[in-house]
């Protein structure tokens, strides 16, 4: 009786001690760490403190013109021995309680997906200025007014659930508290990463369970979402989890290197870009480092660095769009995430934040030759995801003739299908209006959309055509006109 009455006592304790923590009011120099109170089982507390708090009220300020949307941010801990938090922004979706939850990761590798958010598909945009057309398009920085944003019409948070992730950890506001000197980031590393995040966030939005959760994102998330997906198949086939993955969908995908890096150069001499005596000496190049990779005769000690001066070439100036010439605002989206009223929003304490920091390349090492061919080919034989490959026609890094190469160098069992199928054009009704979006190819269920009128960030240039495209894929497997 005795003992049971200090266990009452401790645990009120407990209690007490847990309320005079929730209670702490932000702003505060703490990131909100959500593992230990999932890990408590105190669920609603995590969802609360997760809860984005604006400072900026336009009912009760006059100076704040628009309202952070409803949603949730915050990171959980992925890694504890190394002190590996992720971070992470949760818009639900505006229109749909049962809306599919889509998770959205940027490339580089480096790049913050805050960039996804802002810059291409999420509900807020940088403010423009009004000047803004007359400014030259190289320069997003002189665009924009520093730090402040606007809502974005036909946003993706429209018709889905928008997860941003910062990954992998030491991207955006994604940290680590302990440097492990022998840590490489392969995919095997960020996969179990991303793997231990979302069984986390599941927990904290269990109602997330009756939703349908897509994994995609841009570039080099090409390679992370593939590899993230297949951990989840994984423990799916072995009874460990029970997410409900619906499929992968991957814009201007950097996925196979071996097979994209020698053929860009292709698409480079189609344009009149580069001379045949450069093709040929880009390809000898690549292709004998593929070689000595595959037969581990690359020095282990090369960076992220060494490998990119290797497969880069030169080519079209403006890779991320060649006919804008538009490049993308990492700068803006960093002077908005680094802002006092967004930081504190999203409960980052003073953490910095890394949008297109590089730094990460020093332990990424060969990665960025890992191909995730061979995993792609298992998500489309098991039957049960949906995979989206799309890009834009303007998009001269990650080129469409070197994600097509990509795409019919994967095995799987429809590989010979898709070799075999018909591009066709793709309609879509826009106010009334068809518009022709795009072409697209489907086998099995793999769909290939190329987005017209769009380069490397396929969301930011066409918005409208990529949330349809989204939605339609969703729906039905692919795009087209039923
Ligand atoms: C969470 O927030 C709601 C709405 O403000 C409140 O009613 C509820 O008591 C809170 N729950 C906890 C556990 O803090
Ligand atoms: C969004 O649409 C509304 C209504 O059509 C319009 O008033 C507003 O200016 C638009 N906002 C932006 C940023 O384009
Ligand atoms: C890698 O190791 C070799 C041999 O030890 C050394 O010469 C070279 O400078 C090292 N390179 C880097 C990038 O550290
Ligand atoms: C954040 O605050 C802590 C505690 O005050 C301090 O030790 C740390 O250096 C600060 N970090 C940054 C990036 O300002
Ligand atoms: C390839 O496609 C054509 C036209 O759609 C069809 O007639 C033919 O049987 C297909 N060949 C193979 C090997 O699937």
């Amino acid at each position: 009786m005795g003992k049971s009455m200090v266990a009452l006592w401790v645990d009120m304790m407990v209690a007490m001690v847990t309320v005079s923590v929730t209670c702490q009011a932000y702003p505060s120099d703490e990131p909100l760490h959500l593992s230990p109170y999932i890990a408590r089982g105190e669920l609603e507390t995590a969802r609360n403190l997760s809860k984005v708090t604006d400072i900026c009220d336009p009912e009760t300020r006059s100076d704040c013109d628009v309202t952070i949307p409803e949603s949730h941010a915050g990171f959980l801990t992925v890694d504890e021995s190394l002190g590996k938090h992720t971070f992470f922004w949760y818009f639900p979706s505006q229109e749909n309680p049962d809306a599919p939850v889509v998770i959205w990761l940027n490339g580089g590798p480096g790049i913050t997906s805050m960039l996804g958010l802002f810059w291409e598909n999420g509900p807020l945009q940088p403010r423009r200025r009004d000047d803004s057309a007359t400014s030259s398009p190289l320069r997003p920085e002189d665009r924009f007014y520093p730090g402040e944003f606007e809502f974005r019409n036909g946003s993706w948070s429209g018709p889905f659930s928008m997860l941003y992730i910062d990954n992998p950890v030491g991207v955006g506001y994604s940290y680590q508290e302990r440097e492990d000197p022998d840590e490489v980031v392969t995919q095997d590393v960020y996969s179990e990463d991303l793997y231990q995040f979302i069984e986390q966030f599941y927990q904290l939005f269990p109602d997330s369970y009756n939703k349908e959760l897509y994994i995609g994102g841009q570039s080099y998330a090409g390679k992370y979402a593939t590899a993230f997906a297949y951990r989840i198949h994984q423990g799916i086939s072995r009874g460990e989890s029970n997410l409900p993955l619906a499929g992968i969908y991957m814009g201007g995908p950097f996925f196979a290197p071996e097979i994209m890096v020698p053929a860009f150069i292709d698409y480079f001499y189609s344009l009149g870009a580069v001379s045949q005596s450069q093709v040929k000496a880009h390809k000898e190049r690549t292709t004998a480092l593929f070689q000595r990779y595959s037969a581990g005769l690359l020095p282990t000690n090369t960076t992220k660095y060494d490998v990119f001066s290797e497969i880069f070439t030169l080519g079209v100036p403006w890779g991320d769009n060649y006919v804008t010439k538009e490049r993308p605002g990492y700068g803006v989206v960093k002077q908005i995430m680094v802002s006092r009223r967004v930081q504190q929003a999203v409960h980052a304490g003073n953490l910095s934040f890394a949008a297109d920091d590089f730094t990460l390349g020093d332990n990424l090492g060969y990665d960025v030759l890992s191909s995730a061919r061979d995993k792609l080919g298992a998500l489309l034989d098991a039957g049960c995801y949906r995979v989206l490959v799309f890009g834009g026609d303007y998009d001269a890094i990650t080129t469409p003739n070197a994600v097509e190469e990509s795409v019919l160098a994967t095995p799987w069992d429809g590989q010979a299908e898709y070799a075999n199928a018909t591009r066709w054009y793709w309609y879509w009704s826009s106010s009334e209006r068809s518009v022709v979006g795009g072409l697209y190819s489907q086998a099995g269920h793999l769909c290939r959309v190329l987005v017209l009128g769009a380069g490397h960030q396929v969301p930011h240039d066409q918005l409208d055509a990529s949330r349809e495209m989204m939605k339609q894929f969703v729906e039905s497997g692919c795009v087209g006109s039923d």
